[in-house]
């Protein structure tokens, strides 16, 4: 009867031999697996490669980890215990063991671990991507137009950073959460607007800009009773920069008489983005909304837009810590217009439809 894979597995992997090389349990456990089945040298090369290919995988993900070490550290006792069986019920041991080291013993020790280290692992962001979660849902029952926007920059921020090497999961969940913080006063952000009521009309630029700004402070006030992870948060603050709300600043320059206003004050707190994700979610935030807004969006135009407004925020400095290079500059561009030019393009007006705008 053969040594279940998974078990030569944890075995055979390079941390566990390490670990106990010198105490001499790995011989041990090895005599015993003699009595069954001894795995040939393909099966152990090919339990080597596994676990070569999984630790490389998991420190290729910059700021998200695995607890495999420590899980196969505790996992070890228990095989050396299950090997103490006798007879044909030896075997039993072994099945009980890979069940709780694949099932229990990955998620336990990992949530323990979470915790303690303040790390986010795969486990959490896709558990983030869950949208039942009660914050999401309250973003859109109370923020609609958010909630689609943050949606939207899902997807778009998935493909992009699947474009350039960057992790399009946290990406993901980066964009999901950025904007929570509208939640608190969701009416003054367009997307929220309905018809032509627009309470920025009734106050003074300056106020305005208040406004803008507090969903930063509230988005992260918000991730922190949520408990959610520093990636959340980092989101959150960065995903405006330093960048200046220019409508608005704009709109101070022309009404003050007293040469009174001040550029700082129209200015998002930053950072700027610390990661390629959060320079993808920066960008994407920007260059949506603009095209969604574009009152002929011709191919033409929405390159021009995209083209105009990544070189911008590049030339402002504003990608400056995010790690993104000048090709990850171009392959983000052709990105974002091949698939803002498949959401907005004009449509053919549907029979009938001309006819009824003419007689409007
Ligand atoms: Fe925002
Ligand atoms: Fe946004």
């Amino acid at each position: 009867m053969g040594i279940p894979y998974s078990t030569t597995t944890f075995i055979n992997n390079p941390i566990t031999i390490v670990l106990t090389a010198s105490t001499g349990i790995k011989e041990v456990v090895w005599k015993k697996m003699e009595t069954y089945e001894k795995p040939t040298w393909k099966t152990k090369f090919r339990s080597w490669l596994n676990e070569c290919w999984r630790v490389l995988r998991v420190t290729k993900k910059p700021g998200t980890v695995e607890f495999q070490t420590i899980v196969k550290v505790s996992g070890l006792g228990i095989v050396v215990i299950g090997c103490r069986g006798y007879g044909n019920v030896r075997i039993i041991p072994f099945i009980l063991v890979n069940g709780y080291y694949h099932i229990e013993g990955n998620i336990h020790p990992t949530i323990f671990g979470e915790n303690i280290f303040h790390l986010t692992t795969r486990f959490t962001l896709l558990e983030l991507t869950d949208l039942n979660k009660p914050i999401l849902k309250r973003v859109n029952m109370e923020a609609p137009g958010t909630y689609h926007h943050s949606m939207l920059l899902g997807n778009l921020v998935d493909a992009v950073a699947t474009e350039v090497g960057a992790d399009a999961l946290k990406a993901r969940v980066m964009a999901y959460y950025h904007d929570v913080g509208k939640i608190f006063k969701p009416e003054y952000y367009v997307e929220n607007q309905e018809g032509d009521l627009n309470p920025h009309e009734k106050i003074t630029p300056q106020m305005s800009s208040l406004i803008l700004l507090s969903h930063v402070k509230d988005g992260v006030e918000l991730a922190k009773e949520e408990k959610l992870p520093d990636l959340v948060m980092d989101a959150i603050k960065q995903h405006h920069g330093t960048t200046v709300m220019a409508f608005f600043y704009q709109k101070a320059l022309e009404t003050d008489s007293h040469s009174s206003v001040n550029k700082d004050d129209f200015r998002y707190p930053g950072p700027k983005p610390t990661s390629k994700e959060a320079a993808i979610l920066m960008l994407s935030d920007t260059v949506e909304p603009a095209c969604r807004s574009l009152k002929d969006p011709t191919p033409t135009s929405i390159r021009n837009t995209v083209v105009k407004l990544v070189d911008g925020r590049a030339r402002e400095g504003q990608l400056d810590n995010s790690g993104l290079t000048l090709n990850d500059l171009a392959a983000i561009k052709e990105k974002f217009i091949s698939i803002l030019t498949g959401m907005y393009h004009k449509r053919i007006a549907y029979p009938g439809q001309e006819k009824d705008k003419e007689s409007k």
